[in-house]
């Protein structure tokens, strides 16, 4: 079982890599195996809505979003981090989540997600409701902490000192092992994915 994680910030060595650091070592702790993929500091698209998504993704491909989709198939859950940006998360998670999940909803449909979001004092309610937005329309279990997925920091690495913070995001790490073990057998035992209703498209009611 392998869990894909987003870091959101251009940072590689900053307080969100540093989050999902501590997820990754607890869920290592669980035998569960994951990766951090960066989404770095270029430039990265909006999306445009020209509706040309193509099976690899989306029909850009300047930038990382498709090599993230390609690894989001192989996946079986999913952890996004993002810094704060006034109030909101960073602007390329949200362009790069757009079009991930606008063009490839398939990769991460019934996969368990969760978001992390880090900052130095405020906005983070904000930033985490934005976050889990995306997998309440894509059919995913969200898992949840001893707390909202939140941890305080500015400088590179202060994270480390949220006690609280570190326990939230520890606890993640656990919730997040114990329901893949579920699925898994679930799976195990027959349990299908549940065969979702299709179609239906109500822009607005008459
Ligand atoms: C453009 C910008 C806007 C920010 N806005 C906020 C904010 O609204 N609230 C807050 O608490 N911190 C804010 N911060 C601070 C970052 O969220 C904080 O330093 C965080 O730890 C950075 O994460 P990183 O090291 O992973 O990039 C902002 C930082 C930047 C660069």
């Amino acid at each position: 079982m392998k869990v894909l994680m987003l870091n959101g910030s251009s940072n590689p060595k900053g307080n969100t890599r540093c989050a999902l650091g501590i997820v990754a070592e607890e869920l290592a702790k669980e035998g569960i195996e994951s990766e951090i993929f960066e989404i770095g500091a270029g430039p990265v698209r909006d999306c445009i809505g020209c509706g040309r998504c193509t099976e690899n993704g989306c029909v850009f491909a300047d930038d990382r979003v498709n090599e993230f989709v390609a690894l989001a198939k192989q996946a079986d859950a999913f952890v996004f981090g993002t810094p704060v940006y006034y109030a909101h998360p960073s602007g390329r998670v949200l362009s790069f989540l757009d079009r991930a999940f606008y063009s490839s909803k398939c990769a991460f449909s019934h996969k368990p997600g969760a978001s992390v979001v880090v900052a130095r004092r405020a906005g983070t309610s904000a930033s985490f409701d934005a976050m889990n937005k995306y997998f309440g329309i894509s059919e995913m279990p969200v898992v949840g902490s001893s707390y909202w997925n939140v941890a305080h920091g500015a400088r590179a690495g202060e994270v480390v000192r949220d006690d609280e913070g570190v326990q939230t995001l520890k606890n993640l790490a656990k919730n997040m092992a114990w329901l893949l073990r579920c699925i898994e057998k679930g799976r195990e035992c027959g349990v299908a994915l549940p065969d979702t209703y299709d179609g239906a498209r109500t822009n607005f009611i008459r």
